[in-house]
């Protein structure tokens, strides 16, 4: 199908015989914005790890503008355009909060000014500028999951990968960061792919959701289908359901 920039291909990947991801296509377009909801555990950020090379799947195959990424180092698929946070943030702990995002410039620029500029202005993006100075140790989490979409932001990726970046945010909190991202994507034309389950940031982000549970794709389908989805609704049972 024409059209796809980031698309999956039947991607599976076991840790020790639990299938963590099973046989998960997908395709996002070039700008769009796509959610990957799904209960813990269902493989959503495993899907992310295969997308940024961390592991490669046993079987399937990623491509991002047609280039195959499966067998391409972390460092290599970043420099093909796919900036990714992880769900456990990982700040460089020597460092202050702007030297942090600008190692992430510096994969585009080798002007150090350049890069502790433009991580200036990425943190004004993001509401950290008064933190610039100060060590990732001494920010709060929300402020730590604005600086890991900084970190990723600042390597200037065609593709951004968010993961869980609202968890623990205030209601007016999630919906400045959607705002962040809305003008993003309109000014940029970033596509972006989030995992996230904060409902209320899936209904306002995406076009397009994909749902995983014990490592299949059980649903896709515009965010206010998937909702009412009966296989959805039954996989978060016994879990904090999908909440607007
Ligand atoms: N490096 C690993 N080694 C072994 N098992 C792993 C590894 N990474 C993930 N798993 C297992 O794979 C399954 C899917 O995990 P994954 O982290 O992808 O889920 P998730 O959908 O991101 O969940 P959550 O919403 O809790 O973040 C889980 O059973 C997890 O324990
Ligand atoms: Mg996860």
């Amino acid at each position: 199908m024409a059209g796809a920039f980031l698309r999956a291909r039947a991607l599976s990947k076991s840790f020790r015989g639990l299938r963590a991801v099973s046989d998960v296509s997908f395709d996002v377009p070039a700008g769009a914005i796509h959610a990957l909801i799904g209960p813990n555990g269902a493989g959503k950020t495993t899907t992310f790890n295969i997308v940024a090379g961390v592991f490669a799947p046993d079987a399937g195959g990623v491509t991002l503008d047609g280039v195959e990424l499966v067998g391409k180092r972390p460092e290599d698929i970043c420099r093909a355009g796919v900036g990714r946070t992880f769900q456990i943030v990982k700040p460089f702990r020597g460092m202050s909060v702007q030297e942090n995002v600008a190692v992430g410039a510096l994969r585009w620029t080798s002007n150090t000014r350049e890069a502790r500029d433009y991580a200036a202005d990425t943190l004004a993006l993001l509401g950290l500028a008064d933190k610039r100075a100060m060590s990732p140790d001494h920010i709060t989490l929300p402020d730590r999951k604005r600086l890991e979409v900084a970190r990723a932001l600042a390597t200037k990726p065609r593709l951004l990968l968010l993961d869980e970046v609202m968890a623990g945010l205030r209601p007016t909190e999630t919906d400045a960061m959607v705002a962040t991202f809305q003008k993003l994507n309109a000014d940029t034309g970033v596509t972006i792919l989030l995992i996230e389950h904060v409902m209320r940031a899936v209904m306002a982000l995406s076009q397009r959701v994909v749902v995983l549970n014990h490592g299949e794709k059980i649903c896709e389908g515009a965010p206010a289908d998937v909702v009412r989805d009966p296989a959805v609704l039954e996989c978060y049972l016994g879990e904090p359901a999908p909440h607007a």
